[in-house]
């Protein structure tokens, strides 16, 4: 039984060829419209999502599968003190393939571990998100056409932004890759990421503070937010939240083909008059996340693929 936990669980190989059934499915999405007319999928979000949860709903009915789930911990039996591995094994009599976000690292894969459905990491604290990176990857490939050579900046709360530790995890693995690492001494990178990802694996990277003195080197620029859910006070979050705003003078100083690209939500890190900006893909971004998790459903469920 394959689950996704982390997105080292799939190879190069097998990233490449979910990004390209995610790009047929975006040429061709008819063709796929009845691949699982038989499935049901469980979204089991113990914590709050927008994008996540609802576009692997979308991406569920788009291949003319079923839906089922809670989007809240409070309105499962999670309130009354169920643990994740008794909810698993009941969901995995009601679903084919669990899609789970849970506030505490490591709960989707304790869940994985009891169930005898495929179990996806819809995020787990503030650990991984191995969909948003797929997300994140397909977006890449589409603007730059490889992966090879190009320099990341990652921006914003690195400590806590499980989107960036998966990104940096999968983007490694290709020849030539450089990062910079943007934020404040408080919200570093965390050391199994430093230490055990960048320096292990021999990659070149800066870590800086300030936006200005790294953007113009950037070939993408991935801004997150501060996870104001993951502090222990209220004073030090109040303090980091706006410690970076992409505008249009920050703009000025790119490339003209560097792409800013923000898994969202964002609260104050990108000024709206961003938005406007032909290289702004975060939206664009949000919907690359309905066929790659199409792609990756059909994948976890093996199910036999239209010609
Ligand atoms: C991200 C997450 O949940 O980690 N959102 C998402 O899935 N698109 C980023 C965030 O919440 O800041």
């Amino acid at each position: 039984m394959k689950h996704l936990m982390s997105p080292l669980d799939l190879t190069v190989s097998e990233l490449d060829e979910l990004m390209d059934l995610a790009d047929d499915i975006e040429r061709n999405p008819k063709k796929y419209a009845h691949t699982c007319d038989d499935k049901r999928l469980a979204t089991l979000f113990y914590e709050p999502s927008t994008r996540t949860r609802l576009s692997f709903e979308a991406a569920m009915m788009n291949l003319g599968g079923k839906v089922l789930g809670f989007s809240s911990a409070d309105s499962s039996s999670a309130a009354k003190g169920e643990s994740v591995s008794d909810t698993i094994r009941v969901v995995s009599c009601y679903a084919d393939i669990a899609a789970m976000r849970h506030p505490k690292e490591g709960a989707p894969l304790v869940a994985s571990m009891a169930s005898s459905i495929p179990v996806i990491n819809a995020g787990d604290g503030g650990h991984q998100h191995p969909t948003q990176t797929l997300t994140d990857l397909l977006t890449i490939r589409h603007l730059k056409g490889k992966f090879d050579g190009l320099t990341i900046g990652l921006c914003g709360d690195l400590k806590f932004g499980r989107t960036v530790h998966s990104l940096i995890e999968a983007l490694v693995r290709y020849p030539g890759i450089r990062f910079v690492l943007i934020s404040p001494e408080e919200l570093r990178v965390p050391s199994y990421i430093r230490q055990d990802v960048l320096v292990r694996n021999q990659i070149p990277f800066t870590e800086v503070e300030r936006l200005e003195d790294a953007i113009s080197q950037l070939d993408v620029l991935y801004m997150t937010r501060v996870q104001r859910e993951r502090f222990f006070n209220e004073e030090d979050y109040v303090r980091m939240k706006d410690f970076y705003i992409l505008d249009k003078a920050k703009m000025e100083m790119a490339k003209k083909d560097m792409y800013v690209l923000h898994p969202l939500p964002r609260v104050n890190e990108i000024s709206v008059e961003v938005d406007q900006d032909p290289r702004a893909m975060y939206f664009k971004q949000a919907q690359y996340g309905v066929y790659v998790r199409m792609a990756l459903i059909l994948k976890l469920l093996e199910v036999e693929l239209p010609c």
